[in-house]
């Protein structure tokens, strides 16, 4: 399973790639404006900034809604950077943005995804990443984790290539329970990351061993 951090943030972006397990970053529009990263140039700048600082793939959301404007959009953010996958959002312009990206080469991460359905259409399109939200669905009492399953199954049937980004990822329970369901990345906080590393039990037991060792030495 691939572990994407979804933030701007360029200091938590360092602390995950310096904890080695960091394998790509996603951003959209409302990270980009929490840490004040506004206008298109410091926008683009800090995409690069941010595939400087990671060793992977690094998603830039275009703005555009409409094919001419995302196709605009995309080629100057692929152009970016080898690193950058091109974020398009589920909408009939962004399938179409998907497909011809797709035909040229050019990486995507087809976004907002709230359906089985919107996911085959993003894995005919010819999407490299499909993002199903499943915090948001949990938002409004729907299983978001269920969306990952029927996701899963839906792609082995057909095998498709398109990897299963889960995003929206709230919390360290959400990241267990999409690697026992199959999903092939997850995206989210950085605090969801260290909360894999959390056991009390492996605290007091580390507090022990440093004890034993002091009362031998
Ligand atoms: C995915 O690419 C999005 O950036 C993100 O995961 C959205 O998460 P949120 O629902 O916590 O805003």
């Amino acid at each position: 399973m691939k572990f994407f951090i979804d933030t701007a943030n360029l200091e938590q972006i360092k602390e995950a790639q310096a904890l080695g397990v960091l394998d790509g970053v996603t951003t959209n529009p409302s990270l980009m404006a929490k840490e004040g990263i506004t206008g298109a140039d410091n926008i683009l700048r800090h995409y690069v900034d941010i595939c400087n600082i990671v060793d992977g793939d690094v998603s830039a959301e275009v703005i555009a809604t409409d094919f001419a404007g995302m196709i605009k959009e995309g080629e100057a953010l692929a152009a970016l950077h080898p690193q950058i996958v091109v974020k398009l959002p589920m909408i009939a312009d962004g399938v179409k943005a998907c497909k011809y990206f797709s035909d040229k080469g050019i990486r995507t991460n087809v976004t907002l995804v709230f359906s089985a359905g919107q996911a085959l259409l993003a894995a005919k399109a010819g999407a490299t990443y499909v993002s199903p939200f499943i915090g948001r669905l949990d938002d409004i009492s729907t299983d978001g984790l269920h969306l990952i399953s029927e996701i899963r199954l839906i792609y082995d049937n057909y095998g498709f290539a398109t990897e299963i980004l889960a995003a929206s990822v709230r919390h360290t329970m959400h990241v267990i329970d999409c690697a026992k369901i199959g999903a092939d990345v997850m995206t989210g906080p950085l605090s969801s990351i260290k909360g894999l590393l959390k056991h009390p039990l492996t605290d007091s037991g580390l507090a022990q061993f440093l004890a034993d060792y002091q009362k031998g030495n």
